[in-house]
């Protein structure tokens, strides 16, 4: 790595940034300053808000990504990531995002629905046949397809996370076939179609962040909630929910996005830094992602948590109507072609 022509590089950058996306980004000494050359001292660091804690698969996953930039730029750009939710929930994080406020963030493709539509296909349960189809989606050209469909929105998709799959976990009897939603209130993500997914299957969504959530369990505000195994875990709603029914409704990625407008000023070459250390990033995310849900399911059995395997066909046809009210929609034309995708 020529460090003094990527330090060049750098400097063009940030002189060459425009106001809107310069909150984004703290400019700064490097901590190896160079005292031959000033301009060689000069870095970039990239702010990059999430709402996970800092144990959470997805949250280690970013630190390694941080990480493989610092070292594959050989410390001429870096990540200041910022966890827990401190600068919102991840509408929120969004919002700063598309504003220049923030230079990054990792949401789920949920909250991402409002802004970008045809995300609500990730929402539609029992679309993906098992996870070998999902990744086959996410990693062909329907996936990639999507990783920029935010970028008119301002939002420009890096990478997908692994967040396996979601299921019902509940506070005092067990989801074993949909009519057991009945008259129960689920906490949802902020998106049309995980209320529709609930409605679907016949219990009554409500929306609440994901911070909040804790609190809103333990005063009986919902009923239960859904989630993947890592996060019924890491935000120890365990403690109130005691059956976790693995439906696996919906697989619904995490996304990671920067400011689309601050990405095209970037040189090509610190994308290309980016993007290579993202890259390396879902890999090993995706290995953690697999090991710390076996782990998960048996840190939460051990808190007493009784994990309940139902039957999956019930949910499926009970909401297959979801799927149809899509027909001859943008979102629909891509479920056919997601349907159409092997294995
Ligand atoms: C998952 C997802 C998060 C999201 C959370 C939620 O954990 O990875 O991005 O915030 O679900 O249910 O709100």
């Amino acid at each position: 790595m020529n460090r003094i022509a990527s330090i060049g590089v750098v400097g063009a950058l940030i002189a060459a940034l425009g106001a809107t996306v310069a909150a984004a980004l703290i400019e700064g000494e490097r901590n190896t300053p160079n005292p031959n050359d000033p301009a060689a001292n000069r870095h970039i660091t990239l702010k990059l808000g999430h709402a996970m804690d800092q144990q959470h698969p997805v949250a280690r996953g970013m630190v390694f990504f941080a990480e493989r930039l610092a070292e594959i730029s050989d410390g001429a750009v870096t990540v200041d990531i910022i966890p827990n939710g401190q600068l919102g929930s991840e509408t929120e994080l969004l919002e700063q995002v598309q504003h220049g406020a923030l230079a990054m963030t990792k949401v789920s493709t949920s909250p991402l629905e409002s802004f970008v539509p045809e995300m609500a296909v990730f929402g539609l349960p029992y679309l993906f046949r098992d996870e070998a189809h999902f990744w086959n989606v996410l990693e062909g050209p329907i996936g990639r397809e999507l990783l920029l469909k935010g970028a008119q929105a301002g939002l420009r998709g890096l990478c997908y996370y692994d967040a396996g799959a979601r299921s019902f976990y509940t506070a005092n009897r067990p989801i074993l076939k949909p009519d057991d939603l009945a008259g129960l209130k689920i906490r949802v993500q902020s998106s049309e179609t995980s209320m529709g997914m609930v409605k679907a299957l016949g219990g009554f969504p409500t929306p609440i962040s994901f911070g909040e959530l804790y609190s809103a369990l333990q005063q009986k505000m919902v009923d239960g909630a859904e989630n993947n195994p890592p996060s019924f875990r890491n935000t120890r709603h365990f403690e109130v929910c005691k059956h976790y029914s693995l439906d696996e409704h919906t697989r619904v990625p995490d996304l990671l996005i920067v400011n689309e407008k601050l990405w095209q000023q970037l040189p090509a070459q610190t994308q290309e830094w980016i993007q290579a250390a993202v890259d390396e990033s879902v890999v090993y995310e995706r290995r953690l992602w697999q090991e710390d849900t076996e782990a998960a399911l048996a840190a939460v059995q051990e808190e007493g948590v009784t994990i309940h395997y139902p039957d999956k066909a019930l949910f499926a046809a009970k909401s297959a109507g979801m799927l149809k009210q899509y027909e001859g929609t943008p979102v629909g034309d891509l479920v056919e072609r997601i349907e159409k995708v092997k294995p």
